[in-house]
């Protein structure tokens, strides 16, 4: 059994500095990998960064993370990328990473993702520059997301975005909001290349649980929703 615990929009200040201490101090016993998916700042700096890397300070299990919008905020992801990969903690942009939990491996392929919508309420790359560019954007990275997952051969695979794949995660959400929360492009490459289970963010206002349109269960994990700083999903490996 491989335990995975799960985090989102943590949405770090300095103002948040100990919040999340206590709860990170028992996760080596807990879980064999913690993945975040994105929000780790509000505005994407190095000071707010490096909060929860104190946070996360004698955390040893395997951290892996994907970047959300407000860590771009700054314009400084490459500053952030060198001061996670520091930590030792594992940043995925349209790649994967294998961890080893005993005798099993679990394969992990993440990507930021990005909007468009549903299915019957989304955007399609047509007409101006501007939305094809928008479009194009979350196509791209539901492309690399596939390829990533499917290089994996692993006895288990977890997909991690922090934009939303399906809609059912979007709980009370405002539905006129919800091409800016996620896009089925994430699902359809997911269900394409297969997962174990799929961990997202952003919807603060969502629910927990899903399921995408090929049976893959999806987990939004945002802070606002879990109201815990994390939540351990058991996967059973192949
Ligand atoms: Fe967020
Ligand atoms: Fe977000």
């Amino acid at each position: 059994m491989i335990r995975v615990a799960a985090i989102a929009d943590v949405h770090m200040a300095p103002d948040a500095r100990g919040t999340l201490r206590e709860a990170f101090s028992t996760l080596d016993d807990l879980a064999d990998v913690l993945l975040v998916a994105g929000d780790l700042t509000r505005l994407g700096t190095e000071d707010e960064l490096q909060v929860l890397l104190d946070e996360l300070e004698g955390v040893d299990i395997p951290r892996v993370a994907v970047f959300g919008n407000h860590d771009y905020e700054s314009d400084r992801v490459d500053a952030l990328v060198k001061l996670l990969d520091a930590a030792g903690v594992r940043v995925l942009e349209g790649d994967a990473t294998v961890v080893r939990v005993g005798d099993e491996t679990l394969g992990i392929a993440g990507t930021k993702g990005f909007g468009g919508g549903f299915a019957g309420a989304c955007g399609t790359a047509f007409g101006e520059p501007e939305m094809k560019a928008f479009i194009g954007h979350t196509a791209a990275l539901a492309d690399e997301l596939h390829r990533a997952l499917s290089s994996l051969h692993t006895d288990a695979r977890v997909a991690l975005t922090h934009y939303a794949p399906v809609k059912d995660t979007l709980g009370a959400e405002r539905p006129e909001i919800y091409p800016f929360l996620g896009s089925y492009l994430l699902g359809e490459a997911i269900d394409a290349a297969g997962a174990d289970l799929i961990v997202h963010g952003h919807a603060h206002n969502g629910i927990e649980k899903g399921v995408t349109p090929g049976g893959i269960p999806v987990r939004n994990v945002a802070l606002p929703v879990l109201k815990r700083a994390y939540t351990v999903y058991c996967l059973l490996g192949s």
